[in-house]
């Protein structure tokens, strides 16, 4: 049977011609000029490019400057994908078959988890605490993991509920993962956008033996129009999923690559991520102040990084009738946490222009006005 991606179903029926949408889970993203400018290149390098087809598993100088993100790897750990969605697919097609299980985390980005499901894979889920900021019950997972076990699959930071994983519970992810000889295929997109710290979220590279990262342009730098992600993992893991990248989509685009090139070369990258946490940190404040106006309605675990924040609702509606509502009745579009099988959610993506936000807060709380009164 085949298990649509839910949230993506969303998104892609709806966001296109919506005026007020929070329900992108990156930063607002730059246009072309302004990455040009950021980054001081020259813009005869772009109109310079050959649209050949590029080197098909990354350009070299792209994959020096990811593998100096990650201690101990070089341009030969790292594999250049049409997006961090790519990496998943490859994952998905490179690590697991029939008769293995993988385990991940609830709630969940589904990218992975469904791909792997659609392949007849099972997929076992350890449910994160609603209650306790979303946090890891060891015993479960290490529960959930037997032999079988070929991934233990974590997005950190999450989404959708920003929380970052403490020392103790990326030791028990570990110790799961080491009981059973298991990958562990750690998403790190939103590592980068960090609300509360300056602290840059450790990764999984190098915590472990048998580790696939996966990551991409398309959060902590504001670029998810290039498409461009990455994976990092074992050599022989990179080329298994490099045969399997050259049936999927042979190759990123060229002109990605170059933009690329130019932002992940320092100070770029530092630029850049500045920015992200800077639109994630003052869009956060507008929000909490926001969700005050309705008094005992909304909580919120503060997210410790990413643009998205995942809200409870206290109402008498349940999350898809209130989005939609927001959607129909005011332009509004963000996403209901049944797309995330939790309800009495949503999420809410902040990092952008401050009277843009506003605006869309405002009529939130009208809807939300309109719910109450009608009580
Ligand atoms: C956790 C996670 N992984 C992967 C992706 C896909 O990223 P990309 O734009 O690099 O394909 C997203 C996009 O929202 C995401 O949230």
């Amino acid at each position: 049977m085949f298990h649509p991606f839910h949230v993506e179903q969303f998104l892609s029926e709806l966001e296109h011609g919506v005026k007020y949408n929070y329900s992108e889970s990156g930063v607002h993203p730059m246009k072309v000029e302004e990455l040009i400018k950021l980054t001081g290149l020259d813009p005869n390098t772009i109109w310079s490019t050959v649209l050949d087809y590029p080197q098909v598993n990354g350009s070299t100088l792209l994959r020096e400057h990811i593998a100096k993100m990650y201690e101990g790897a070089d341009a030969e750990n790292i594999l250049v994908t049409a997006g961090a969605s790519e990496a998943n697919t490859l994952v998905a097609n490179t690590l697991l078959e029939p008769g293995d299980n993988m385990v991940a985390f609830r709630p969940i980005y589904e990218q992975l988890t469904g791909d792997v499901r659609n392949r007849g894979i099972e997929v076992r889920y350890v449910d994160l605490d609603p209650y306790n900021d979303w946090k890891i019950d060891p015993q479960a997972l290490m529960d959930a993991v037997d032999e079988n076990t070929k991934v233990i699959h974590i997005i950190n930071p999450n989404n959708p509920t920003g929380q970052v994983v403490s020392q103790e519970e990326r030791d028990a992810i570990i110790a799961a993962a080491a009981k059973v000889g298991a990958w562990i295929v750690a998403d790190e997109v939103y590592i980068g956008t960090e609300r509360d710290t300056d602290e840059v979220t450790k990764s999984f590279w190098g915590d472990y033996d048998k580790v696939v990262v996966l990551n991409s342009m398309s959060k902590a730098y504001g670029l998810p129009g290039l498409r461009l992600g990455w994976m990092v993992a074992p050599k022989d893991t990179i080329t298994a999923s490099w045969r399997r990248h050259e049936y999927a989509t042979v190759a990123a685009t060229t002109l990605s690559m170059r933009l690329a090139e130019a932002a992940l070369a320092e100070p770029a990258r530092g630029l850049l991520v500045e920015r992200a946490r800077r639109l994630i940190r003052t869009g956060f404040e507008t929000l909490t102040e926001a969700l005050k106006v309705h008094q005992g309605v909304f909580t919120v675990s503060p997210p410790k990084a990413s643009a998205m924040s995942f809200i409870r609702f206290d109402l008498p509606v349940d999350s898809e009738t209130l989005c939609r509502r927001l959607h129909a009745e005011q332009d509004v579009l963000v996403i209901p946490g049944s797309r995330f099988h939790v309800e009495n959610h949503f999420r809410f993506s902040s990092a952008l222009p401050e009277a843009h936000l506003r605006e869309g807060l405002n009529r939130l709380n009208k809807v939300v006005g309109s719910i109450l009164e009608t009580a």
